[in-house]
């Protein structure tokens, strides 16, 4: 008799998660490849994390991890890669032997969409607007590309200059301290998009070549990319590649076979 197929169970920790395209996106990557996989999504406050995911992962292949717990999964796991841990978030869960990895594919994953649109990234002046955790995670990938300069605008200018010292090639640049400077890439990384809200943007940040990027995906991009446009951007994108780029990298981890998106 043939081998019953196996089915690799993965998911997503967070909270909330019940909107999550992730399910969809996995398994029609599985499907490619005749994988089958039983991607759950897992709802857990952070005080019911440590219990739900130490239980879970035992019989998972591996998992991913979003908002708001890509911090609080790290005192959980045994090791993390040297990407996760300048991000200082995990947003990918897998095995090595017995011992549970942590890893984190935003930035590649921003990365990748952004070559996959042909943006330029060598040499590129980049403005990000924020500085909270997802700013903190597509930094390393940007200056591994080689961006020429990053400024970092953010409502609280001491989180900018933390990311700053942390960071080569990163400049907070303050509230008062508008320069005029016209950027190649432009992205947008506040949470401000999930309150019908877009960062003031100032007209010299922009021209007719600026590319402008919204982390987020749907109705909460809109606000910015309606604002980025209203100054005559050259693009305006929201972040929906970089999900499936993200996703796309977390496949590859775990399965070891890259998907194209
Ligand atoms: P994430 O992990 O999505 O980056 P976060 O770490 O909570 O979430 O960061 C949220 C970002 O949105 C921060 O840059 C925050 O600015 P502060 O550091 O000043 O708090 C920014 N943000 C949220 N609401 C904002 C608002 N109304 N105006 C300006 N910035 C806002």
């Amino acid at each position: 008799m043939a081998e019953p197929i196996k089915k690799y169970k993965l998911g997503l920790f967070g909270h909330p998660v019940a909107h999550s395209q992730s399910p969809k996106i996995h398994t029609e990557f599985a499907q490619r490849f005749g994988i089958e996989v039983d991607y759950q999504l897992i709802d857990a406050t952070a005080a019911e994390l440590p219990e739900k995911f130490k239980n879970w992962i035992q019989s998972a292949h591996g998992c991913n991890i979003t908002v708001p717990h890509k911090q609080n999964i790290m005192p959980l796991l045994d090791h993390y890669t040297e990407r996760a841990h300048l991000a200082q978030a995990v947003n990918t869960v897998y095995w090595r032997g017995s011992e549970l990895w942590g890893d984190n594919t935003d930035g590649d994953g921003l990365v990748l969409d952004l070559q996959s649109k042909d943006i330029k990234l060598k040499g590129a002046e980049v403005l990000i607007i924020g500085a909270g955790g997802a700013t903190q995670g597509i930094i390393p990938s940007l200056l591994a590309q080689n961006v020429a300069h990053i400024d970092i605008k953010n409502r609280d200018n001491e989180k900018a200059k933390k990311l700053e010292r942390q960071f080569e090639r990163c400049t907070a640049i303050g509230i008062k301290n508008l320069t005029a400077k016209n950027y190649n890439l432009i992205i947008h990384a506040t949470s401000m998009g999930h309150h019908g809200l877009s960062p003031e943007l100032h007209h010299d940040w922009i021209d007719s070549e600026t590319v402008a990027y919204d982390l987020s995906y749907g109705k909460a991009a809109e606000p910015f990319l309606k604002a980025a446009k209203e100054l005559s951007a050259k693009q305006a994108y929201d972040g929906l590649g970089m999900l499936y780029g993200q996703a796309a990298l977390a496949f590859e981890i775990w399965f070891t076979k890259k998907p194209d998106f």
